[in-house]
């Protein structure tokens, strides 16, 4: 199920994201306490209705990851490594386009991936993304520089 966030989501939340694992390639290092974990669900929750839209990821009524469009036309998810492997990013990325093209009109929608992220450019790719541009350091990851590749799904490719 998705659906939107809530500040009851932190603790789950903050399970994913201090999992060295699930954030080898975000944009930010591993949360270090509750309180950053906080501040991201804000973030989340906080989303202007015409800016994005970002959903939580509910399985069996458990917090597994997060998908959505955090900032018109660019996608983000994550997910908990136990829920890794089991197709349901691919499920949920589906449904996240869906509204992005059917409710909110987008005619593409963008992602950011580091290039050594295998997982999400195979997910990716499944879903009919292609890439479009490649970019070196373009984020500073806790000291580290790190590569990006860009790539797009255009309504027109459905
Ligand atoms: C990327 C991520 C969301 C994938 O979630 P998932 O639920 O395991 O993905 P799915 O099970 O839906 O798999 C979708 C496709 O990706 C492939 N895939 C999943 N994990 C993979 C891996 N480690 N290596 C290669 N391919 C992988 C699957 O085989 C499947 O491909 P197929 O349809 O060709 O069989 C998950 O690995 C994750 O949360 N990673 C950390 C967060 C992250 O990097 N987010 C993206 C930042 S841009």
């Amino acid at each position: 199920m998705l659906r939107p966030a809530t500040f009851d989501d932190v603790e789950a939340f903050h399970g994913i994201m201090r999992d060295a694992r699930a954030m080898a390639f975000w944009s930010t290092p591993p949360h270090q306490d509750v309180a950053e974990t906080r501040n991201w669900v804000a973030s989340m929750i906080n989303i202007d209705p015409g800016e994005g839209e970002d959903f939580v990821i509910e399985l069996d009524g458990r917090v597994i990851g997060k998908a959505g469009l955090y900032r018109f036309p660019e996608i983000g998810f994550i997910l908990h490594p136990d829920a890794w492997g089991k197709g349901y990013a691919r499920e949920a990325l589906q449904a996240v386009l869906d509204r992005a093209f059917t409710i909110h009109q987008l005619s593409i929608v963008e992602a950011d991936v580091d290039p050594r992220n295998d997982a999400s450019l195979r997910l990716l790719a499944g879903l009919g993304f292609h890439e479009t541009s490649r970019a070196s350091r373009t984020w500073n990851v806790g000291g580290q520089w790190c590569d990006s590749v860009y790539l797009q799904l255009s309504r027109a490719q459905l």
